[in-house]
């Protein structure tokens, strides 16, 4: 009985693991769809952000410009998730 329970808790783990693992790689949105709306509609809306369609290195490029030149209040880890959740979604690709 107890290696029955070892062996179910173990299944699950996996199966569970496995679940979170694709969750995380399925996302289209979810935290960068957040920070994005947020932190790149204060100076101009999120639309006019989206309006052109950019390769990752230009998403790279222009969020790196809205910190750095234009004085967006975003840290590198935002950045990263945004320009991330940017290429995905509104890639020339
Ligand atoms: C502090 C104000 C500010 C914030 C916050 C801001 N922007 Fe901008 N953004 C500007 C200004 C000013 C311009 C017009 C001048 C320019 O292009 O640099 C602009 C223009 C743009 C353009 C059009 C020009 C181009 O290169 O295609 C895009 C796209 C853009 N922003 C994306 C973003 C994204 C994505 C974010 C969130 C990370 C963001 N912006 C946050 C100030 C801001």
């Amino acid at each position: 009985m107890k290696v029955f329970s070892f062996c179910f808790c173990a299944a699950l783990f996996l199966v569970l693991s496995g679940v979170f693992a694709y969750g995380a790689e399925g996302t289209t949105g979810g935290d960068g769809k957040a920070l994005f709306e947020q932190k790149c509609n204060v100076c101009h809306s999120k639309d006019r952000a989206t309006k052109k369609l950019k390769t990752a290195n230009e998403w790279k490029n222009t969020v790196m410009r809205m910190k750095n030149a234009n004085g967006a209040g975003i840290t590198d880890s935002d950045a990263k998730i945004i320009i991330d959740y940017l290429a995905k979604n509104y890639s020339l690709r």
